[in-house]
């Protein structure tokens, strides 16, 4: 599966200057930890597991699964028997085992330049603590659920760790999410009380998230679920006494949590302060609550397979999913794919462009980063606000060593041009990392040459809200990159392509993506409904987790992912949902903005004529039910679709004609080679 040799020809060779003290320092060094990760998971994760806190051990094997729905429930447990908290193993194993209680923890970066503030690990421990004793003097329990909608702060790290200390839930919304959003995850997953701030700013744009949250908790009530308590922090409000007795909410305090001196570094905002909606049945200030509370707050030990949080997935059609990770797999997992993908080393200073409120900032600004005791960045802003080379200009301002961004924001940067990013010096980074979508060749080159100067290998990590951490993806210091591949698997994850009738395809080869046995930081379940679980991930082909992504994989072993199959198949439904549509295919093809476009070919019924009316229905018909997302891009009229003899469409096929490119390789399952002539000649140049 994995070549004997890496490739030597049409690839980037990984980083020189990492090797000498890289984790993993060589493909032939990544293959044997492969082969043992498949082969004795027991003794990989012992071993790495040795570096956290247990309060108990594990007791028999390390994981334990079925995945195979026509032998029964879905299950994956890890580590059954041990029991632990991760917050522990995050904050006060690093300050009293490690030391590194002065170590800072978080470079945070608001919106504004300028407006910044350090928080150590120390720091970070006494403020979960308080938040922690704040959440069960609410009467927060383990096991109860609890939705954190909060900006890019440092207090939405806080009320995370806070949850993980008691053993309660968290939720984390997007805070670009709206009321409606919020209020359904608010209702699927049964909150009992809502964190949230004033207000943010997006660039020059006020968020008045408190009023967008109380919208939401009305909404909730509406629906006959009323939330407790919502626990407001100020992040913008002047500092100002509130009326005795009035019904806005208390002022901030001078010295509110973090160090008063701290807070004195924080520029002045000018700007005008969010609208603040106050209902005192429920709500609270975060700052008040925080006011003389103890300082110290014993763990909750909590079971291996305890819930751990809720993130919720939402794809092109139905509500969106709850998806579950649990204690010991997901900090394992998200602490060694941090540790061995960005290769960390002690003295980096890793930034990771995310936001919390998505599964990336949550392994990797979080999870993985903290557990590592590693210094990162919190950002706030925008990548282009105030100006076009903000982010390199924060890379140099914090000698950032570890960066890592998705290929939407290097496409955004690149229309730029190289200025921005040189006038900056950005000589400490080491590894770029990009995520969320394929990258086109052209982004990874630009981000390749221009931002890493062929210096730093580009990390392309392909992984879901459901993986929980990166399950295909090169390391740095050891895999040769072919731009827009991500690469092999990592340790633990045993990857294979199918066909349509669920057969694994061997070598070369293009289909659907799944995984044939977990890993330790797989999701367990639809939070509330594990049938959709084994729905979505595993009805369709019995004994693989099925991720939805179409794949190839070339003659040297390396992954292509080619964008969701879902996406696809659901847009040609709704083709062929109009009456003049016989037939219809939807390929992904390379944007050079977006990234992947829709490119659909449409065979017409009997005695229909191809007309730009017809487009435009079309067109409108996908939007209307599917959304703006899945907007065809280009529609291409086909007298015919390539098909196997026995009736498949050759997907692969089309998606070459789409792209213009002549070589189809072995097309001799083809049962009519003549449509192939006609599709080519008739192709769309210009999107619609
Ligand atoms: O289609 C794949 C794409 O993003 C999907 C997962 O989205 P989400 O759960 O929101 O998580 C995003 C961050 C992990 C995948 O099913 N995707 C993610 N990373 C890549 C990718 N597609 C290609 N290459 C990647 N590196």
């Amino acid at each position: 599966m994995i070549p004997d040799k890496a490739p030597g020809e049409d690839v980037f060779h990984a980083g020189g200057d990492l090797k000498k003290e890289a984790h993993v320092p060589s493909f032939e060094k990544y293959k044997e930890m492969y082969m043992k990760s498949i082969e004795n998971p027991d003794e990989f994760w012992g071993d790495i597991s040795k570096d956290f806190f247990w309060k108990t051990k594990h007791t028999g094997q390390f994981l334990d699964y079925n995945f195979d729905v026509t032998k029964g429930e879905i299950f994956i447990k890890c580590m059954e028997g041990a029991t632990t908290n991760i917050c522990y193993n995050l904050l006060d194993r690093n300050v009293h085992e490690k030391k590194l209680g002065d170590k800072i923890a978080f470079y945070w970066e608001g919106n504004e330049p300028g407006d910044e503030m350090t928080v150590t690990y120390r720091e970070l421990l006494q403020q979960v603590c308080k938040f922690a004793n704040v959440l069960k003097s609410q009467g927060v329990k383990k096991g109860d659920r609890v939705s954190i909608y909060m900006p890019m702060v440092v207090e939405l790290v806080v009320a995370m760790l806070a949850c993980v200390r008691i053993g309660a839930v968290h939720s984390i919304v997007f805070a670009g999410f709206s009321a409606e959003s919020l209020c359904e995850r608010i209702l699927d997953s049964q909150c009992s009380l809502l964190i949230t701030a004033d207000g943010f700013y997006r660039g020059d744009k006020l968020i008045n998230l408190k009023v967008i949250a109380d919208d939401a908790l009305q909404k909730c009530r509406d629906k006959g679920l009323p939330v407790k308590r919502c626990i407001m922090l100020k992040h913008l409000s002047k500092e100002e006494a509130a009326a005795p007795g009035s019904q806005s909410p208390p002022a901030k305090r001078p010295c509110p949590d973090l160090q008063q001196e701290k807070q004195k570094e924080r520029v002045k905002r000018v700007r005008p302060v969010p609208q603040v909606t106050w209902n005192p049945d429920v709500d609270l200030c975060w700052h008040t609550l925080m006011d003389g509370v103890a300082e110290e707050c014993e763990p909750v030990w909590c079971d291996s397979e305890d819930p751990l949080f809720i993130l919720y997935t939402s794809g092109s059609t139905g509500k969106p999913k709850g998806v579950l990770h649990t204690v010991s797999g997901y900090m394992l997992y998200a602490a060694t794919t941090f540790k061995l993908v960005f290769d960390y080393q002690p003295s980096d200073v890793y930034w990771c462009t995310a936001d919390i409120g998505w599964i990336t900032g949550h392994s990797y600004i979080t999870y993985g980063p903290l557990a590592n005791g590693a210094t990162s960045v919190l950002f706030e802003g925008l990548p282009t606000y105030p100006e076009v080379s903000r982010m390199w200009e924060i890379v140099d301002k914090y000698h950032v060593t570890k960066f890592y961004t998705a290929p939407t924001a290097i496409r955004l940067l690149m229309k730029y041009g190289s200025d921005p990013v040189q006038k900056c010096k950005r000589d400490s980074l080491k590894v770029l990392g990009t995520v969320g979508e394929p990258i086109n060749p052209e982004a990874w080159q630009w981000y390749y040459t221009v931002v890493g100067e062929r210096r730093c290998p580009v990390v392309d990590t392909f992984w879901q809200t459901e993986t929980g951490g990166h399950v295909l993806t090169p390391l740095p210091a050891a895999t040769p990159m072919k731009p827009g591949s991500a690469t092999f698997p990592f340790f633990g994850v045993v990857p294979a392509i199918l066909n349509e009738s669920g057969e694994e395809l061997e070598g070369p080869s293009e289909g659907y993506l799944v995984f044939k046995q977990p890993w330790p930081g797989v999701m367990r379940t639809v939070y509330g409904n594990h049938p959709r679980f084994e729905t979505t991930y595993f009805k369709k082909f019995p004994g693989y987790y099925v991720t939805g992504d179409g794949c190839r994989r070339d003659k040297d072993g390396y992954y292509w992912i080619t964008g969701r199959i879902d996406d696809m198949l659901n847009v040609s439904g709704q083709l062929v949902e109009h009456g003049a549509v016989a037939e219809a295919a939807v390929v992904g093809r390379p944007h050079p903005v977006k990234g992947e476009s829709l490119y659909c070919f449409v065979t017409l019924n009997e005695g229909i004529g191809y007309s730009r009316t017809l487009e435009a229905e079309l067109k409108q018909q996908v939007r209307e039910k599917i959304g703006a997302i899945a907007t065809p891009d280009y529609i291409q009229s086909a007298p015919g679709l390539p098909k196997t003899r026995s009736g498949k469409i050759m997907r692969r096929v089309l998606r070459k004609i789409a792209c213009n490119e002549r070589d189809l390789g072995d097309v001799s399952t083809l049962a009519d080679t003549s449509v192939i002539e006609q599709l080519f000649q008739n192709r769309c140049c210009t999107a619609v």
